[in-house]
């Protein structure tokens, strides 16, 4: 008999958290391991965002706020989404949350009832279908190969939807892949939704982590849109504030006040310190972030030519986010040592216990073919992860 939740016994723990948790373990008994599952920023919290929350703190800023968000915060992302993604709401369009994830959850949650369908591609990041399941809906999943630079196509979107379609979880620049959808190429997939009854919710979340003079475009200031449209961000990957925990949505006043009544009553406001650090971060200019992005593409290119030089590799050219995901099928049926590798698990397993090098197998994003590869970390790192790779991989038969 299962005495507990049905539904929550039938959700997965996140992938990338538990390949982090045994690389974690591995460097607890000595092992020299490399860990390239990084899903954050291995930059500090810039200075002028910690001095914010510490007087906060010192002023006494320590009780809750009005669950949906401090009122300053919000008056700040209303301005933020204004200016920098051409989006128009008021302060009751928006709600503050414990990080993004919060804020997609909250808004699935709003959207679904049992048995609606939500579409998202494959690669997606790990969490869309679980928290699409908590939503009691089903994940829809349309596929995007290397071939086609982990991008989907309008046609495929307008297969993937039917009668129970109730949303579209879209995601630029994207986690896993880094790819960076066009604004021509959003105009063409909007295109389909337009007379379509799709919410669209959109994960924003690498905005800023963008490179090669790539634009980032925001769905939902295509004006035929804007009213189905659920614009997700936080501060987590910009301003290196993962730890800080404060996302938040922009959308209609409807699906907003059903998504701040259930926070209301499970984790109510991000905290008050969170929040005027989050502040700080949205409204004072600073360099660190332009720092980081140029820090970032260093890395990228470098990673980029190493591992397309790797025979077997096939590694599309992320144009944002800091990760590389490459397709490693080439190597599927190759052995060595009592290793077969036969998908993206075997694969990575073979490189985490063989050369101490820790990569996503790409099965958790929903690409068997791929890993992930973070370079979230020194450029001494990524030139040592390279080496064992490259000898890991030589010794394959
Ligand atoms: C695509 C994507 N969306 C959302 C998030 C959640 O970010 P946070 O909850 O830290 O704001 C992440 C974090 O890894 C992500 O990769």
């Amino acid at each position: 008999m299962n005495r507990y939740s049905e539904l929550v016994s039938s959700i997965e723990e996140s992938r990338t958290m538990a390949v982090t948790s045994l690389i974690t373990k591995l460097k607890a008994e000595g092992k020299n391991v490399l860990s390239f599952s990084a899903g954050e920023p291995d930059f500090p919290t810039p200075g002028f965002v910690k001095q914010a929350a510490i007087k906060a703190i010192h002023e006494n800023f320590t009780r809750y706020t009005p669950n949906e968000g401090h009122p300053p915060l919000i008056k700040a992302i209303v301005k933020k989404f204004k200016e920098e993604n051409n989006l128009n709401f008021e302060e009751k369009n928006i709600l503050v949350s414990d990080g993004a994830k919060h804020s997609i959850y909250n808004m699935l949650m709003a959207l679904c009832n049992p048995g609606d369908e939500v579409i998202f591609q494959a690669p997606y990041w790990v969490s869309y279908p679980e928290m699409v399941k908590l939503a009691q809906a089903v994940p829809v999943v349309i596929e995007a190969g290397v071939e086609r630079h982990y991008k989907i196509t309008p046609s495929q979107l307008e297969k993937a939807i039917t009668a129970s379609t109730k949303a579209f979880i879209f995601n630029t620049p994207s986690n896993p892949t880094g790819a960076v959808y066009s604004k021509k190429e959003i105009l063409a997939l909007a295109e389909v939704l337009k007379n379509k009854n799709v919410y669209v919710i959109s994960d924003e979340i690498y905005e800023k982590i963008i490179f090669d003079n790539e634009k980032h475009f925001s769905i939902g200031s295509i004006d035929y849109l804007k009213d189905k449209v659920i614009t997700v961000n936080g501060v987590s990957k910009a301003y290196a504030m993962t730890g800080w925990r404060v996302g938040y949505a922009g959308g209609n006043a409807e699906v907003i006040k059903l998504a701040r009544n259930l926070q209301s009553h499970s984790t109510s406001n991000a905290s008050s310190i969170s929040q005027a650090a989050a502040m700080a971060a949205l409204t004072q200019t600073s360099e660190e972030v332009t720092v980081m992005v140029d820090k970032f593409k260093s890395r990228r290119d470098f990673i980029f030519e190493s591992l397309n030089r790797v025979k077997g590799i096939k590694c599309p050219l992320p144009k944002g986010a800091f990760y590389v995901f490459f397709d490693v099928s080439d190597y599927f049926g190759s052995h060595v040592n009592g290793y077969k590798i036969n998908d993206s698990n075997t694969f990575c397993n073979y490189l985490l216990n063989e050369e101490s090098v820790g990569l996503v197998p790409g099965f958790a994003f929903g690409d068997d073919s791929c890993v992930r590869m973070s370079y979230a970390c020194s450029m001494d790192e990524l030139q040592e992860g390279l080496k064992r790779i490259t000898r890991g991989l030589g010794k394959l038969n």
